[in-house]
């Protein structure tokens, strides 16, 4: 890693004891962003690591750092719902654990031509990766309703209706292209109270949660992370709000529950645990860290260690709105 400095793992001791790397052990690190957590697995000597981004700048910048591992350290540029399909590219067909910080990184959010943020000027883009639509062409191109769910369901924004009828009004004047502009139309519906977040940070999330697919791919990783775990090997996420922690807990509690069924009911004979959980409750940042880096206070860690067990099978995607519905049929 060059900059260290740039960007503070957020429950980094924490994710690393709970994954307890091991001489021999081979570990996913499934978003390496500024490489602090593989950083961390590879003070355990004769540890490896697989560290996955689909940012190509965070692949960049962790050269230095492989370099400097001797060889234990392989990075790739993907998106982390093919983490099994990677290993298997990289020789390792099981891997004995696993560690997600999901989300946008700081070095994402602090530069001002990723267009994540609505306190830098920027163009309107919000994609992690390199390709696929920008937050700007799905502004041009989705409908009313459309906007409005998904600002309602990823933003989780009250008045998203409003902010959807007030972008569909601005943009057939204008193409909306710039953060700016975005910022400066919400703050014109939503009205933020003093001490309150600044007005278009929901609608910024609802965007960028829908532009990179965050949930789908969360909820795709986790059972290809199942797949690809060995017997005793761990799975440790972190999270960043509500939505994403949803997933991670329901996966957990679907995947740590012991049977259900009986030799009376055998209806409702349920999948052997694939999981033990590790952590009866989320792990939250003490008030060290959070001094030192207010954006941990939202972050949640959930843990399990893998069982013998079969992976479950994988279920449905929840039924909101994809890139391929809003932008595909145009
Ligand atoms: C919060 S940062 C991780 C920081 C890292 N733990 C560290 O210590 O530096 C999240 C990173 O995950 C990457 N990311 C988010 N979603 C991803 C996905 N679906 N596939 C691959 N990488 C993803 C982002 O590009 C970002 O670099």
């Amino acid at each position: 890693m060059s900059e260290p400095s740039r960007h503070i793992p957020v429950l980094g001791q924490e994710a690393v004891d709970l994954l307890a790397p091991r001489d021999g052990g081979v570990y996913v690190d499934a978003t390496f962003g500024a490489g602090g957590y593989s950083q961390m697995i590879l003070s355990t000597p004769g540890s490896r690591v697989i560290g996955i981004d689909r940012d190509r700048t965070a692949i960049a910048g962790g050269f230095d750092l492989v370099e400097r591992s001797g060889g234990r350290l392989t990075l790739v540029e993907d998106r982390f719902s093919n983490l099994a399909e990677v290993c298997a590219a990289q020789g390792a067909e099981t891997v004995d654990g696993v560690v997600m910080d999901v989300g946008v990184s700081s070095m994402q959010l602090d530069q001002g031509e990723r267009g994540f943020s609505f306190r830098l000027s920027g163009p309107l883009d919000m994609r992690m990766g390199q390709s696929g639509p920008s937050a700007a062409d799905v502004i041009a191109v989705a409908s009313e309703a459309e906007l409005a769910n998904i600002i309602y369901i990823f933003g989780e924004e009250r008045h998203s209706r409003a902010v959807a009828r007030a972008i569909v009004a601005a943009r057939t004047n204008a193409p909306i292209t710039t953060t700016k502009a975005l910022a400066d139309i919400v703050s014109k519906v939503v009205h933020a109270k003093p001490g309150e977040i600044h007005p278009a940070t929901r609608t910024f999330q609802g965007l960028r949660i829908f532009v990179n697919a965050e949930l789908d791919e969360l909820h795709l990783a986790l059972s290809a992370a199942e797949r690809v775990l060995k017997p005793g090997g761990r799975l440790v996420v972190v999270s960043f709000h509500s939505l994403e922690d949803r997933i991670v807990k329901n996966f957990f509690n679907a995947r740590g529950k012991t049977g259900g069924g009986s030799r009376h009911r055998p209806e409702l004979d349920q999948e052997a645990p694939s999981f033990a959980i590790l952590t009866k409750r989320p792990i939250t940042a003490g008030s060290a860290e959070l001094a030192g880096n207010p954006r941990a206070r939202s972050a949640k860690l959930r843990a399990g260690e893998r069982t013998a067990a079969p992976a479950h099978a994988g279920g449905d995607l929840p039924a909101w709105p994809t890139l391929d519905t809003v932008m595909g049929r145009r």
